[in-house]
Parts: structure tokens; C-alpha cells; sequence
């Protein structure tokens, strides 16, 4: 007796309602982990803390000493052939945009200590701005400062000569009176968009 023939058209339906039914069930999972994501995020972002680092006059300074200031934080390297001197002149240029006295301070946070002492970093503020402030420090209060405001870094001896490069992220931050963190802006920020976004806060 031959066998009857597997109802192949229904088996097919039945794979496709299972399996549409899979993929509703996963969609339903995902939006629900994210609505959950976001919500938990409402809050305060989890960008900045407490540091405590040295300026360029030699003198320790803490996040608490910039409370009252909005601030734009920037991390880099005096030795950066280009992405932080361009970051920086950006956000000078921003400050420039602002009205004249606008409280809005521009830092500089080193991630380089090893090379970047306090008479290296004075050295390279005073040449983008008379009111940015450089900030160095022991590696471990670079590290904490770091870790506060999620910045990267790692040196890079690639190159295999005694000089090094920085691998490090490059983020512009902007923090408010109250030390608390109002937006990043990236490499393709313009000083035109970081200075309209500042203004609002003013
Ligand atoms: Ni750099």
C-alpha cells in the first residue's frame, strides 16, 4: 500500500504561520526591551563625575571648582598632529560665535599625562583660547576623569619610533551650570550647530 502523499501545501502554511508567529514574538520582545531601555534612560545621562586634576598654573582643581560654569570638555593630546587641534579650534570657534562674555568655559583634559605636563599644556591652550582651561594630572587622575566622561585612550606604538600616537575618542561635551551633561557633538559637528545648541542653554 502506497503511502498517502504528505499534505505538502499545508505543511507550508503551517511553517509559515509558525514562523510568522516567531517573528511577531521576537518584534514584540524587542520593542519592549527598548521601550524599557529608553525609559530607564530618562534620567540623567551617565556622562561626567567627580575628578580631580591639576591646570595649567600648576594648581588641583576638582569638577566641583567648575560648578556655575557651562562647560565644553574636550580630551586629547598636545602631540595630536590633527584631530585635536582641529576639535579644539572648532570649539573656540564656537565660544566666539556666543555673545561676548558668554559663561561657557572651554576645556582641555589631557590623556596623555606622560607627556603632557602642566607647562605642556599651558603651552597649548594659550594658543586657542585666552579662557581655556588645560588640565593634566597623575595617569590615575587622567584614568578617573576618563572613566567619568566614557573617553577612550590607549597608546599606539605602531609607528615604532620613540614618539607615540593617542588612540582616543573625540567628543565634544557640553555640561551645564550644575555639572550635569546637555550634549556631545562629534567630528562632524560644525562650530555653527555647537554654538547654536550652547546658546539655548544661556
Ligand atoms: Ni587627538
Amino acid at each position: 500500500m502506497p503511502t498517502s502523499p504528505l499534505p505538502w501545501n499545508r505543511i507550508a502554511l503551517v511553517l509559515a504561520i509558525v514562523l510568522a508567529m516567531l517573528v511577531a514574538l521576537l518584534l514584540g520582545y524587542a520593542f519592549t526591551r527598548s521601550d524599557g531601555g529608553s525609559s530607564s534612560v530618562t534620567g540623567k545621562a551617565l556622562v561626567g563625575g567627580p575628578f580631580e586634576l591639576v591646570n595649567q598654573n600648576g594648581e588641583t582643581v576638582t569638577n566641583q571648582d567648575f560648578l556655575g560654569q557651562n562647560l565644553l570638555i574636550y580630551f586629547g593630546f598636545t602631540f595630536c598632529p590633527d584631530i585635536c587641534p582641529t576639535e579644539l579650534a572648532k570649539m573656540t570657534a564656537a565660544i566666539d560665535m556666543l555673545p561676548e562674555g558668554a559663561n561657557v568655559t572651554p576645556i582641555f583634559i589631557t590623556i596623555d599625562p606622560e607627556r603632557d605636563g602642566v607647562e605642556e599644556v599651558k603651552t597649548y591652550v594659550e594658543a586657542f583660547h585666552p579662557n581655556m582651561v588645560g588640565l593634566t594630572g597623575t595617569p590615575d587622575q587622567i584614568d578617573t576623569a576618563a572613566k567619568a566622561y566614557r573617553v577612550y585612550y590607549a597608546k599606539n606604538e605602531s609607528g615604532g619610533s620613540a614618539d607615540y600616537l593617542m588612540d582616543h575618542s573625540s567628543i565634544i561635551y557640553f555640561m551645564d551650570t550644575e555639572g550635569e551633561f546637555v550634549a556631545h557633538f562629534t567630528i562632524d559637528s560644525t562650530p555653527e550647530e555647537i554654538a547654536e545648541r550652547v546658546r539655548k542653554e544661556l
